[in-house]
């Protein structure tokens, strides 16, 4: 029906009460009390969408802040254990966790990657073992374990070298299995690689092994505090834009989550988020697979360093910050905020 045609012919004027239009419509009708904004509520933030990332040291000691991450430590692996049982308690479906490898043990090669009893082996097989029901989320990617700090093996010249790495990846990627572990993240951005660790863990009977691939990653600035975290800051030499995605493109990303998903990715991810909400609109509207959003480091400490020096309201902005993933298309989060995210969903507000 059109509008149009309503009116009267001749009159200027649309009449006060024609269908679609103010004053008959008034927008703020549904918006005038709290019960009926939840009934006309589009989206939903739920405990079902949080990934929590934590971060992995050896040792004894229990947890080590993070700098530049008010909030967040590097635990130990019966720590982990602990953090494990808590996101268990408060409903959280998954964790990812990333190691803080030794410097000692990081080589050109990151040959420690491929040792089952690593840092992340030891660490995966413990949490399984205490809390099986977990979902265990794990990178592949070797710039914990390189002493340049990329995600894969450099050649002489500087150029990462894509298919040697990809090589390793798959190691890694079975030593992850092995311990244990429910998915593999490749977060490298070599090209071919979700096929490879795919075939390779459907060869060694890992069939069930879920793969969510950081398919659109983006060269970015926001990675800043992750890398400090695993101490890869101090490390990586240049930078990642021979592999990562540049910022100014959003058609590659299309490109990029096709072929993770012909590869057989069961699940995709955008990253960082909230920068790039318009890619995860257009990954969900598009391909309709299961999508994700990595709320990295930066946001944290963007948001983190507002809140503590009261500029911004943390009860505020934490939960509109997440919610927008789901408005974007996001079916679930990664996180540094989960736990606190999933208390405060738990407590009803
Ligand atoms: C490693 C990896 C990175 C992040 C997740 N996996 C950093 C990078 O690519 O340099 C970033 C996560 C964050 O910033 O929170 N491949």
């Amino acid at each position: 029906m059109s509008v149009s045609r309503r009116v009267p012919a001749g009159s200027q004027t649309p009449a006060p009460t024609q269908a679609g239009q103010y004053p008959a419509v008034r927008m703020r009708r549904n918006r005038k009390a709290d019960w009926t904004r939840r009934l006309n509520a589009e989206t939903r933030l739920s405990v079902d969408d949080l990934i929590w990332p934590i971060f992995l040291i050896d040792g004894q000691t229990a947890r080590v802040p993070v700098a530049h991450m008010p909030g967040v430590d590097r635990v130990n692996v019966a720590e982990a254990v602990r953090e494990a049982e808590r996101a268990v308690a408060l409903g959280i479906p998954a964790i990812a966790p990333f190691p803080y490898v030794d410097p000692g043990l990081r080589d050109a090669t990151g040959s420690e990657a491929v040792k089952a009893q690593n840092l992340m082996g030891r660490a995966v097989a413990a949490i399984k073992r205490a809390v099986p029901q977990l979902g265990l989320i794990t990178d592949a990617a070797l710039d914990p374990y390189t002493s340049h700090g990329h995600d894969g093996l450099l050649a002489d010249d500087g150029r990462i070298l894509n298919d040697a790495t990809i090589e390793v990846l798959c190691k890694q990627a079975l030593a992850l299995a092995e311990a244990g572990t429910d998915c593999i993240a490749p977060s490298d951005m070599m090209d071919g690689r979700v096929g490879a660790i795919r075939a390779a863990l459907d060869g060694a009977g890992f069939g069930d092994v879920q793969i969510m691939s950081y398919a659109a990653k983006y060269a970015s600035g926001f990675y800043g505090p992750f890398r400090d975290a695993i101490g890869s800051n101090a490390t990586l030499k240049g930078d990642k834009r021979t592999y990562q995605m540049n910022p100014a493109n959003s058609d590659e990303a299309m490109r990029e989550v096709a072929l993770d998903i012909a590869e057989g990715a069961d699940m995709v991810m955008v990253k960082p988020g909230m920068p790039y909400l318009d890619v995860v609109q257009r990954v969900k509207s598009t391909f309709g697979v299961p999508t994700y959003a990595y709320q990295v480091s930066g946001e944290y400490a963007m948001l983190m360093a507002a809140i503590k020096n009261g500029w911004l309201d943390g009860e505020r902005v934490i939960p509109e910050a997440l919610l927008a993933f789901k408005r974007a298309g996001a079916d679930g989060i990664l996180t540094y905020f989960a736990p606190e995210i999933a208390k405060r969903l738990k407590a009803g507000h």
